[in-house]
């Protein structure tokens, strides 16, 4: 055999295992959608936000600056409080713009139904309150959502002017690994 036929053939071989890996690496992640519908109560009994500080001498409050809200809304399959229970959304808001218009979100959604059951999702971005749908990104994820990217949005479809209690959709666009 000539040498040169083998180097063409070592050639064609090295073009065939790059494509095979490259197509091998993107049928490996995968796009999942997820809607969960988070309730929210704010007073007591059974509050799941509850602030933890703020600027001392300033109003603590959803639209004050530096005011640090923890987080624990169950989230469920629709917007029925008694609807199917799929996880729950775990951690902090911290009002983050001077004017009180922007919150910093962060979240984890820690999923207990079916096969999410163990599997997290985490959450991060800057919330313009005001504005019907807000988008954040999806920065990580565990379990079925290994290498997980992508983005959410926020909506808010019910909202107590009373008592505070209010109910968001979050839709969730994760790509993640297979494996
Ligand atoms: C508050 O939580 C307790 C314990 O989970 C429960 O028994 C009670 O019914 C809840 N109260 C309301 C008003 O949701
Ligand atoms: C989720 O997993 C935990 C721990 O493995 C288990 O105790 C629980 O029953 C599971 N929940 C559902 C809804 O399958």
């Amino acid at each position: 055999m000539a040498p040169n036929t083998i180097t063409k053939k070592t050639l064609l071989l090295a073009i065939l295992i790059f494509t095979l890996c490259s197509q091998f690496e993107a049928i490996l992640f995968q796009d999942t959608k997820l809607i969960f519908y988070l309730q929210s109560k704010a007073r007591e009994p059974n509050a799941t936000t509850a602030v933890i500080t703020g600027i001392p001498g300033k109003l603590w409050n959803f639209f004050s600056f530096g005011t640090l809200f923890a987080e624990d809304d169950v989230m469920t399959e629709t917007m029925d409080p008694r609807s199917a229970q799929l996880g729950r959304a775990q951690g902090f808001y911290c009002i983050s713009s001077l004017d009180g218009s922007i919150a910093n979100v962060i979240l984890e959604l820690v999923l207990t139904d079916k096969k999410y059951n163990g599997s997290t999702i985490q959450i991060q971005g800057a919330s313009v309150q005001l504005d019907d749908v807000r988008e954040v990104a999806v920065t990580g994820g565990t379990g079925k959502f290994r290498y997980g990217r992508g983005y959410a949005t926020l909506e808010t479809v019910f909202l107590d002017g009373k008592t505070g209690a209010n109910v968001i959709r979050l839709n969730v666009t994760v790509n993640h690994s297979l494996l």
